[in-house]
């Protein structure tokens, strides 16, 4: 038999919201994703990453950041020296929105009213887990924390402040390095290390 795992306090918090969030269909895109993408982590991680929505592959393993982008996530933690578990990975959309092209479910950017109707999933997260500092992964994850449009390009290394006073860095979303080519994606990565190195390491 198996020993049991009792979770307490923040992460057993955290594994309950995750249990009813699976649930959700508070926006059309729950009808057509295979699973919610809860966020994943350590349960007390001073720093919180927020990208915009799973992916495919996300949503058909279950977990956030582990396709093309994810990829390029850990090769920027494996650069700055901060272990994944010990940051809170999560998305501000917990559903994968696409459109069929053929075969293919082809990302589609999620609108305003998914967002909203996701926030508080995403308030959830930042309430339990509460962490130091955020790391806004686009313009979605921005604004989302942030509830207003943000610039990406124009505030990128620059520290924001949220209603609850955690700061958020902005920065860009893996996604946009990888729709570049060789060398200008790995400038745009030394660039993006920068922007991140700001951030308190775990
Ligand atoms: N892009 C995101 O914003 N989040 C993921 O989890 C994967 C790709």
């Amino acid at each position: 038999r198996l020993p049991q795992v009792v979770l307490r306090g923040r992460a057993a918090t955290l594994r309950g919201l995750a249990e009813d969030a699976a649930a959700c269909r508070e926006c059309p895109i729950g009808f057509h994703a295979i699973q919610t993408v809860w966020g994943e982590g350590h349960a007390q991680a001073p720093l919180m990453l927020v990208g915009e929505q799973p992916g495919d592959q996300e949503d058909l393993a279950g977990r956030p950041f582990v396709g093309p982008a994810g990829r390029l996530l850990d090769r920027a933690l494996a650069a700055l020296g901060w272990p994944r578990e010990k940051l809170y990975v999560t998305n501000a959309v917990k559903h994968f929105k696409y459109e069929l092209r053929g075969k293919r479910r082809l990302h589609k950017t999620p609108g305003q009213r998914e967002a909203a109707a996701c926030l508080h999933w995403l308030e959830s997260e930042i309430a339990a887990v509460r962490p130091q500092a955020i790391v806004a992964l686009g313009a979605t994850a921005a604004r989302s924390l942030l509830g207003r449009a943000v610039p990406v390009m124009k505030e990128r290394g620059q520290w924001l402040q949220r209603d609850d006073g955690t700061p958020v860095l902005i920065t860009l979303h893996p996604s946009a390095l990888l729709r570049l080519r060789s060398p200008d994606r790995e400038q745009a990565f030394e660039q993006w290390l920068e922007d991140l190195r700001q951030a308190p390491g775990p």
